[in-house]
């Protein structure tokens, strides 16, 4: 199967066939699909193993590095998709889909709710002392029902450096550069410099240190 062009395949996996009818979004490790059989809808995560210049995956199994991630996160209490199956030989994972919407739409909409700071700030209280980031980039949150879903697993040891507060809520606070960003896929709109994968923070200092003073902390 093309995991770049899966739309139309049918998987089997341990809830069934299903059969991929919707391309959902693409970052540094998959590429997520919707996903259905007669009853319900699923998203498929195929992982791939496209480089990226600020960030590396080391050796393991993409597919087993989520799966104990989500245990991880969900011992945490961070709000994250049921995970339903997972087979690092066949190289994808299913798991539950959130409707709503991707927080990335709200940015760029211009009606991202102050709730929504609210909740990725109590995510980033609960796993800062146990010492743990995830990728706080908004393309990673889907809001459903007032309640702030973290749709990807990943995890990384925590540091400063790429935290919520000194990184991720940059782009939560740039509307503007995300919608360009969208629309040419130019890292520049966001980010420092082509290859740091570090935000643009200048012009956004005020509104991120506001959130942070009311929500972090
Ligand atoms: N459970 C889900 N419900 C709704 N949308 C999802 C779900 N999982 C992933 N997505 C969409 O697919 C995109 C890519 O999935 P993600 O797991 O973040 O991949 P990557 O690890 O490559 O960043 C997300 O940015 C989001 O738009
Ligand atoms: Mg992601």
């Amino acid at each position: 199967m093309n995991i770049t062009n899966a739309i139309g395949c049918v998987i089997s996996t341990t809830l069934g066939e299903l059969e991929i009818i919707k391309f959902l979004g693409k970052g540094k490790s998959g590429y997520s699909y919707l996903a259905q059989n007669l009853e319900h809808q699923y998203v498929v995560k195929f992982m791939h193993y496209e480089h990226c210049a600020y960030y590396s995956f080391g050796n393991a199994n993409k597919v087993e590095l989520e799966v104990s991630a989500y245990g991880q996160l969900k011992r945490a209490g961070i709000r994250v998709p049921e995970l339903l199956d997972a087979n690092g030989e066949r190289n994808y994972l299913v798991k539950e889909y959130i409707e709503g919407d991707l927080v990335t739409d709200l940015i760029i909409g211009g009606v991202l709710p102050e709730l929504c700071i609210e909740q990725v700030c109590g995510m980033f209280q609960a796993l800062k002392p146990i010492r743990l980031n995830i990728d706080y980039f908004p393309d990673n949150f889907v809001m459903s029902n007032g309640v702030l879903y973290y749709v990807d697993y990943e995890h990384n040891p925590y540091d400063d450096n790429w935290d919520l507060a000194n990184w991720g809520l940059f782009y939560w606070a740039n509307p503007h550069g995300m919608k360009a960003y969208r629309q040419t896929k130019d890292p520049l709109h966001i980010n420092e410099s082509a290859e740091s994968g570090l935000p643009i923070k200048q012009p956004f200092i005020e509104t991120v240190n506001g959130w942070v003073n009311a929500y972090c902390g």
